[in-house]
């Protein structure tokens, strides 16, 4: 593997989400989704001798990359698990609470860019797309076991594919004949259900579909936020950065329900919930990549990033 963080990764929105997450040098901070260790590389750089940074990545690759990366840096520890687990990895390094906690959400450029990976339409690989290879269902199995009906649902609710109905049927009629194992099959089949004007928007659209459902993606990132937002303490900042509508409506959902204070419904005389707001926004809207980093780096384009601090336990 080259090591070379800028090849395996560009991190995006860098020196924007650095600058929201830091509010003390000294403080214990959780890069959720370590990758080529950018963003990690950038915070232990604003941090002092007693800072402290829990890496975290599901993916064996990332994380080797991450031991050679930061190797001598005795503030950097770098754990291989998916952060959903981030409540008991905290717990075992017996730390209470937290001082920023950073998710760029999704697959790495690396992780695109090994054919054998299967998460790429453009690359002939297996149809594997698990971010951690020591789970057991690839999506090579999820075609083979899942039901019309589940995939027509994948595709629409992960992919908001409109034609999902017509691949999933194809993709059953052809499961028949030859198992569809690998990118280059799949690839076929989509081709044969779905016009060729925006052909590659559809093949996206399934391949992020099924990478979403392989990954358990969504309900990952909910149960992160909630506890990650736990570990925070009060001035604490949670910084995430998005990369398709489906992630950020949760992020922001969760952002917003955190925001507002009574919960009643409309025309109770007196508030009875005693729901208080628990996070400050630290932006109004949310926040893109300008036109000179997407020039640089076209995965830019998508990425959107809110920031939220803990003012209320
Ligand atoms: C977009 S990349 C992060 C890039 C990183 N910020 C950098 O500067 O290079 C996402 C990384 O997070 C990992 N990842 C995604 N979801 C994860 C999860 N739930 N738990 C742990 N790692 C995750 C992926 O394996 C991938 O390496």
């Amino acid at each position: 593997m080259q090591h070379d963080d800028a090849r395996y990764h560009i991190p995006v929105l860098l020196e924007r989400s650095i600058e929201l997450l830091v509010t003390d040098p000294a403080g214990v901070y959780v890069d959720g989704t370590l990758g080529g260790g950018g963003h990690s590389r950038l915070l232990l750089s604003r941090l002092g001798e007693n800072g402290r940074v829990l890496g975290f990545d599901q993916d064996d690759d990332a994380v080797q990359f991450a031991q050679k990366l930061f190797a001598g840096d005795a503030r950097m520890v770098v754990v291989r698990s998916n952060v959903v687990h981030l409540s008991d990895v905290l717990h075992q390094h017996e730390i209470p609470s937290i001082d920023g906690i950073l998710l760029d959400l999704g697959v790495s450029s690396h992780q695109l860019d090994i054919p054998e990976r299967g998460f790429s339409f453009r690359f002939e690989g297996p149809l594997d797309m698990r971010m951690d290879r020591e789970t057991t269902v690839t999506a090579a199995d999820l075609i083979a076991r899942s039901t019309e009906e589940e995939l027509a649902n994948i595709f629409f609710t992960y992919g908001e594919e409109r034609n999902s109905r017509r691949i999933a049927r194809a993709i059953v009629q052809a499961r028949t004949g030859r198992a569809l194992k690998d990118t280059a099959a799949l690839v076929d089949v989509i081709a044969g259900a779905s016009p060729p004007v925006h052909r590659n928007k559809t093949l996206a659209r399934i391949f992020q579909a099924l990478r979403i459902a392989v990954n358990d993606e969504l309900g990952v990132l909910e149960r992160t936020l909630a506890q990650g937002f736990e570990a925070l303490r009060v001035g604490g900042h949670m910084v995430v950065i998005s990369y398709h509508s489906l992630e950020d409506r949760i992020v922001k959902q969760f952002f917003r329900h955190e925001a507002t204070t009574c919960v009643c419904p409309p025309r109770t005389p007196v508030c009875v919930c005693g729901k208080v707001a628990r996070v400050k926004m630290l932006h109004s809207k949310h926040i893109e990549a300008d036109e000179n980093e997407i020039r640089r780096n076209p995965r830019a384009r998508s990425a959107r990033l809110r920031a939220g601090q803990k003012i209320h336990a």
